[in-house]
């Protein structure tokens, strides 16, 4: 294992094109290939693309270059770096560990899924039914809500395989285990998909899918709920706000170009984001073909789209067994590239907090967060659960704890101006107070409509006909929960040997701009330095 460490103590990712691709692995998961394409469809098909292209360019970017200065400021994982921006902020670090946590627990049991689906694929093993096999053969779902005793073997054991890959790669190290593996995997995954999108182009009815994509509807524009949709997809796909991108920048060496990197993850990922919508869109332009209906009938989000809507494609299409194939090594890749950034936001913290070696957390953190994943998943109520706890932690708790962390850093602590002079004095392309009124300003309007919107939709509907003790159970309690242990473990104090570093990194950065001239004077969206 690489031992390279810049920050006494702490790893660090040798190159930056190390930490490139480590970030555009994370951005690029489940979200990109299963979620945007049907987000884009529901919300204005072509004419989607104004909002996106405004939620990338006024929150993604600038809340990802925010979270990267936070990071690599204090070189430490979430809590401790936000305690470093105030005591009081130390919660806010916590409560998106805690989001991360919850996340890594279900997003291996899909990682898991995609793993027996690649050997289905050969075998077509969902015959004529893919929907009565997926739910009831596969999963073997009871149809009740809540935990069960009752395991099913054929998800738990691909599930122990995902989380020994993923724990072994993080036991190698940030550079050894992370960088290394998202260096290999990153690309195969997009010549991988690029072979998939190709072969699905090809299809009879391709067309009249990328039509029902791309059709636009210009009057959706006028909906708040399009725009809501636009920004949280990219929070989502840019795995931003739940600490993952923070605490990958917390390893980068002391000089980095910060922006420039942030500019690349971004982009990479709303370009792999729009390659899934074509691949997708033209795999159920075919569907849509073969059944002789539109493309309005076949069209399915998330586990849907992957485990139903896709098998019947690979069933009808000629060398369907390639493709699923290509399709469903595409979402472990995505998947286990994502999974380990998740992981590491607990492993990173933990550590931080009690002085461990983050090899040790990761065998203690990554460890435990298996076995309850083991413990919960592969059961007869897997899905249920998996369901709630994903609409919860994503729709609240990622847009609750991006609101409050908004609100504490660019208002209560003014902490912006500190983070812009940090990220210009590192950084090629500077930053100007276009930046901070996108971060301070634009981003809290949406975010706060998005909170208030989604509490009244759950508080008033529910959610997907579960009963109330179950969402009160792992969707509200569960976020509840997590903020209050959030608030406890602040008090604990941190050891000597975390504040050290901390401190250390501070004077380093501060010692560095002392003679330089002011970073702030800089022009917005200056030029390369
Ligand atoms: N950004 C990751 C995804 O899209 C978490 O799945």
């Amino acid at each position: 294992m690489s031992t390279a460490t810049n920050a006494p103590g702490r790893q660090v990712f040798v190159s930056r094109t190390a930490f490139i691709l480590a970030a555009i692995g994370s951005a690029i998961g489940l979200g990109n290939i299963w979620r945007f394409p049907y987000v884009a469809y529901s919300s204005g098909g072509g004419a989607f693309i104004v909002p996106y292209l405004i939620a990338l360019l006024t929150a993604g970017i600038p809340l990802l270059f925010m979270v990267y200065a936070i990071g690599h400021r204090a070189r430490s994982s979430a809590p401790l770096a936000y305690r470093d921006m105030h005591p009081a902020a130390e919660p806010i670090g916590w409560f998106k560990v805690g989001i991360a946590t919850c996340i890594g627990i279900y997003y291996a049991v899909i990682v898991g899924w995609a793993v027996s689906y690649t050997g289905f694929s050969v075998t077509r093993a969902w015959g004529d039914d893919p929907e009565g096999f997926f739910i009831g053969e596969y999963l073997q779902q009871n149809g009740e809500a809540g935990l069960s005793g009752d395991f099913v073997p054929g998800v738990l054991i691909p599930l122990i395989a995902v989380w020994i890959v993923c724990l072994a790669i993080l036991f190698a190290g940030v550079q050894a285990g992370i960088a290394r593996f998202s260096k290999v995997f990153v690309p195969l995954l997009i010549v991988l998909f690029a072979a998939l999108v190709v072969r699905a182009l090809f299809l009879p009815g391709a067309l009249e899918g990328l039509d029902a994509l791309f059709a636009p509807d210009w009057a959706a524009l006028t909906s708040p709920t399009v725009w809501v949709a636009a920004y949280g997809q990219i929070f989502f796909s840019l795995s931003i706000m739940f600490g993952i991108m923070l605490t990958y920048a917390s390893y980068l060496k002391r000089k980095t170009n910060l922006t420039g990197s942030g500019l690349v993850v971004g982009f990479a990922n709303s370009g792999f984001e729009m390659l899934a919508g074509v691949g997708v869109f033209a795999a159920l332009g075919f569907m849509a073909h073969t059944a002789n209906v539109g493309v309005d009938e076949v069209v399915s989000n998330g586990v849907g789209l992957a485990f139903i809507a896709f098998p019947t494609i690979i069933s009808e299409m000629p060398g369907g067994a390639i493709f699923g194939v290509l399709f469903f090594l595409s979402l472990i890749f995505a998947g286990l590239t994502s999974l380990v950034s998740i992981i590491q936001v607990p492993i990173s913290a933990i550590a931080d907090k009690t002085g461990w070696s983050e090899r040790t957390s990761t065998v203690v953190v990554g460890g435990l967060m298996a076995i309850i994943s083991i413990l919960i998943m592969p059961t007869a109520t897997g899905l249920s659960v998996l369901d709630t706890i994903d609409a919860f932690t994503n729709n609240l708790g990622i847009v609750g704890v991006a609101l409050t962390a908004i609100i504490a850093v660019g208002w209560l602590l003014v902490g912006l101006p500190k983070l812009r002079d940090h990220l210009n004095s590192v950084s090629s392309f500077k930053l100007g107070p276009v930046w901070i009124i996108c971060v301070s300003v634009v981003t809290p309007i949406v975010l706060g409509f998005m909170l208030i919107q989604q509490i009244m939709v759950y508080a008033q509907e529910g959610y997907e006909g579960y009963p109330t003790w179950h969402l009160l159970l792992f969707g509200w309690g569960l976020i509840a929960a997590l903020a209050y242990l959030s608030y406890l473990v602040s008090i604990i104090p941190w050891p000597r040997k975390s504040l050290d570093r901390v401190a250390r990194a501070r004077a380093e950065f501060e010692a560095e701009a002392g003679g330089a001239p002011s970073p702030t004077t800089a022009p917005t969206g200056g030029e390369e330095a």
